[in-house]
């Protein structure tokens, strides 16, 4: 058992951290206060070989680990969360789909320019009606000649707006549960396609979050990924590796939690001396420190698992769970330890805890990633 990262890996953090320092700091409070997409940041994001970080290199990828991932999830995300989304559903969602389960045609076609970030990609599963009971959907595709016919409505899509492409699954047959739903691509210039009104979100406000219509989009036969009725596998096996992602975006939450309270800490007097100096503080920063260190074990313990070929998918939902309650408690904290200061959006500790919430909820609750863990001690 080695605990050091290889000199990649920390090549790949240093680089994120000085992307994050240098491009993604100063204007992150004011995108999300006014919501603006970061569409350069991105860009750079893009050039630095972020969006596409573990896919194969001769498909337009970084050919990169799952490690070396968290490790720029965090940094990113440690300084804007939002950017931390954008950036984990084209990698874990989009990509890691299209290279695991997609065919030739479809490499080619559509995951070289969204691993080299050129196009951006979406994953719409949920519906309305369907959250955690994601098989309980509605959208349905019937083929037609060459091409299936898409009808439905998807919702709380990251990247719905500003995505180029949309991962989107649907029932091919009704009446046989998850065994009837399929996975498809569908490019959104296709006709019938459009997008909702972007959501008006507690937190990562700078990405958008918007539900999907498929009004009769036809849909080459070409664009179904896999085959018939293997969505919904699909779809778990895809999450089980999103989770990961989500996970390093609320240990970067809480890691800037705990930077920003260390700082405040001891610049801030109050009875004559820095409020560091009292333990009731120290007791907050010390259980921040131990409860991030744990969560970044979880991480990549999950992580290896998976670029090892193991079964990772509860250790993901351990990594998860475990890192979103930590990022919650440490940005609470966070604002508790800056008082009035961390209460107004100025010196943007708030925005952590607003950040933080979502990763409770998103790629699956964290009632269902219990859920998962359970399952396993029981089987
Ligand atoms: N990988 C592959 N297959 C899996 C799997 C996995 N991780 N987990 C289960 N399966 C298989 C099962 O073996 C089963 O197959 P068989 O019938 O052949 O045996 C099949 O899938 C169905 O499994 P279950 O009966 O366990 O399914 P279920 O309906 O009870 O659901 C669940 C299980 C864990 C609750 C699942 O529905 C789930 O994870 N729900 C949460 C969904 C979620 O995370 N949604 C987030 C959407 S993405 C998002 O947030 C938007 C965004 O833009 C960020």
């Amino acid at each position: 058992m080695n605990f050091n990262l290889t000199s990649e890996q920390k090549l790949i953090k240093q680089t994120a951290a000085d992307f994050s320092r240098d491009e993604l700091k100063e204007g992150a409070v004011n995108r999300d206060k006014n919501k603006i997409w970061p569409k350069e940041q991105v860009a750079k994001m893009a050039n630095l070989g972020f969006m596409g970080m573990m896919v194969d290199e001769s498909w337009g990828g970084s050919g990169l680990d799952t490690i070396s991932y968290c490790i720029a999830m965090e940094e990113v995300s440690k300084v804007d969360a939002s950017a931390g989304v954008i950036m984990s559903v084209n990698n874990s969602l989009v990509c890691y789909l299209l290279n695991k389960y997609g065919s030739e045609h479809i490499k080619t076609k559509y995951l070289i320019s969204l691993a080299k970030g050129d196009k951006l990609g979406s994953f719409s599963l949920s519906e309305p009606q369907s959250g955690s009971d994601a098989s309980n959907m509605k959208t349905y595709a019937t083929l037609d000649g060459d091409n299936y016919i898409l009808s439905g409505t998807k919702n709380w899509v990251t990247n719905g707006i500003s995505c180029d492409y949309a991962i989107v699954f649907a029932l091919t047959e009704k009446g046989v549960g998850h065994k009837g739903i399929s996975c498809f691509l569908v490019e959104k210039s296709f006709d019938g396609f459009s997008t909702g009104k972007p959501e008006e979100k507690l937190g990562i406000r700078s990405s958008d979050t918007c539900e999907l219509y498929f009004d009769g989009v036809k849909v080459p036969k070409e664009n179904l990924i896999g085959s018939e009725g293997d969505g919904f596998k699909i779809a778990l096996s895809t999450l089980d590796g999103g989770r990961i992602g989500i996970a390093s975006q609320a240990l970067g939450i809480a890691q800037a939690a705990l930077e920003a309270s260390i700082d405040y800490s001891k610049e801030r007097e109050q009875f004559g001396k820095p409020i560091s100096s009292n333990q009731g503080i120290q007791f907050k920063l010390a259980d921040m420190a131990m409860e991030i260190e744990a969560s970044r074990l979880l991480i990549y313990k999950a992580a290896l698992a998976k670029d090892e070929g193991r079964d990772y998918g509860h250790i993901a939902s351990m990594a998860k769970v475990y890192a979103s309650e930590v990022a919650m408690r440490a940005s609470t904290q966070c604002v508790q330890i800056h008082g009035g200061y961390g209460y107004v959006n100025e010196t943007g500790v708030e925005r952590l805890m607003r950040d933080a919430k979502i990763t409770q909820i998103y790629e699956g609750t964290s009632e269902i990633q219990r859920v998962v863990i359970a399952r396993e001690l029981l089987k």
